[in-house]
């Protein structure tokens, strides 16, 4: 059982805090996806699991033990840096057996392991080739094969697919996610790509400014963001996001859009708090779940965006709001320029605190 845990770990460099009391576990079961924006603290989180750096506080423990100070030789773990160094004067076959090597694995069953992931990752016409005469993507691959040839306790994987082109990405995502499912072994995976964490993640660990700001299966944050940042940053075309009003009329709770009242559903109306005669609130969409019709809230259409199986239409509101609606590839389409109008049901807005952006639950 190898399980990871942070347990309150920061890393302070300076005045930056670039990991801020982040608190969660993953176990053998786990692939876990650390994932958000450039500069929130993920190759940071990852590299105090690998020993790279050290916790200014909090406690990090990989299957139970305390590893805060322990040497990274001496923790059972493999990683794929973001930056993946390989020596540049040796093979390729003796870049991905190197870790067998330095651990006296007897030479038959290096060549075993080295032949396997060379095949899965697609190097097997490469291994007598140098780094030097190899592209980014095939580099990267490398280094990938290099991690997978030993079977620790962990594996951390820091953005392993970023240099791939998009065939190789989606062959090697899938083939990933059949080693965590083989090898039984907690994977720690580093992404700012919300379409890797989605399809490979059991858990996702959305990060904001070194902050936790969701944990959960990917499915869980999707249809139920905890806040406006993780709303917008997974999905794609991301979540439309309106600034509304929520306001009691004639014993009724309306939500006021930019030229759209909703009256509320009792049961939706009285879950939601006024405090004051009327309360600002944030509301959020998904492209998928708006319809093109006669009714709803009114906008103009700027631009039909054609992706071939899909049609995105990019509209504004009467305030100025970019909309987006997501349709299929063949359905009909009104011109740019031309007035349309949006609809969906109460059951699919996503309604967050004006002030904290928090979700608010209902
Ligand atoms: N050695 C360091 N010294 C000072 N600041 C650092 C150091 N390493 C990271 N930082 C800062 O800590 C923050 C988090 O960095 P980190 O590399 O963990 O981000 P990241 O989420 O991996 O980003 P990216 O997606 O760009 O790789 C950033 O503001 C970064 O500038
Ligand atoms: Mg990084």
């Amino acid at each position: 059982m190898a399980e990871v845990t942070f347990e309150g770990v920061s890393k302070y460099f300076g005045d930056v805090v670039a990991v801020d009391d982040l608190t969660l576990s993953a176990g053998d079961d786990d692939f876990l996806v650390l994932l958000g924006p450039s500069g929130c603290g993920k190759s940071t989180a990852l590299r105090m699991l690998a020993g790279l750096e050290t916790p200014t506080s909090g406690t990090l423990r990989i299957a139970g033990e305390v590893v805060n100070h322990v040497e990274p030789k001496q923790r059972d773990i493999s990683m794929v840096f973001q930056s993946y160094a390989l020596y540049p004067h040796k093979s390729v076959y003796a870049n991905i057996a190197f870790p067998l090597r330095a651990r006296k694995m007897p030479k038959a069953e290096q060549h075993e392991r080295v032949t396997d992931a060379a095949r899965m990752l697609g190097l097997d016409d490469l291994l007598e080739r140098r780094p030097g005469q190899l592209s980014g993507g095939q580099r990267q691959r490398v280094a990938l094969a290099r991690a997978i040839v030993r079977h620790p306790q962990v594996f951390l994987m820091d953005e392993p697919l970023s240099n791939l082109d998009a065939k190789m990405r989606t062959q090697t995502r899938a083939e990933l996610v059949e080693l965590h499912q083989r090898l039984r072994t907690t994977f720690v995976y580093v992404t700012h790509d919300q379409v890797e964490a989605m399809t490979m993640g059991t858990t996702v660990a959305v990060m904001e400014a070194g902050r936790l700001q969701q944990l959960g299966p990917p499915q869980e944050v999707y249809d139920r963001p905890a806040n406006v940042f993780v709303a917008r940053f997974i999905g794609s075309p991301p979540m439309n996001i309106l600034d509304g009003t929520l306001a009691d009329r004639d014993g009724e709770r309306l939500l006021v859009l930019p030229g759209l009242e909703v009256v509320l559903p009792p049961d939706v109306a009285t879950s939601l708090e006024l405090g004051a005669d009327r309360r600002e609130i944030v509301v959020g969409v998904r492209p998928e779940h708006l319809i093109v019709g006669d009714e709803g809230l009114p906008v103009t259409v700027r631009v039909v965006e054609s992706l071939g199986h899909e049609r995105h239409l990019v509209c504004e509101t009467t305030d100025g709001t970019m909309i987006i609606a997501r349709v299929g590839g063949d359905a009909p389409v009104p011109a740019d320029g031309s007035a349309a109008h949006l609809s969906t049901t109460v059951e699919r807005l996503h309604l967050f605190d004006a002030v904290t952006g928090d979700r608010i639950v209902r």
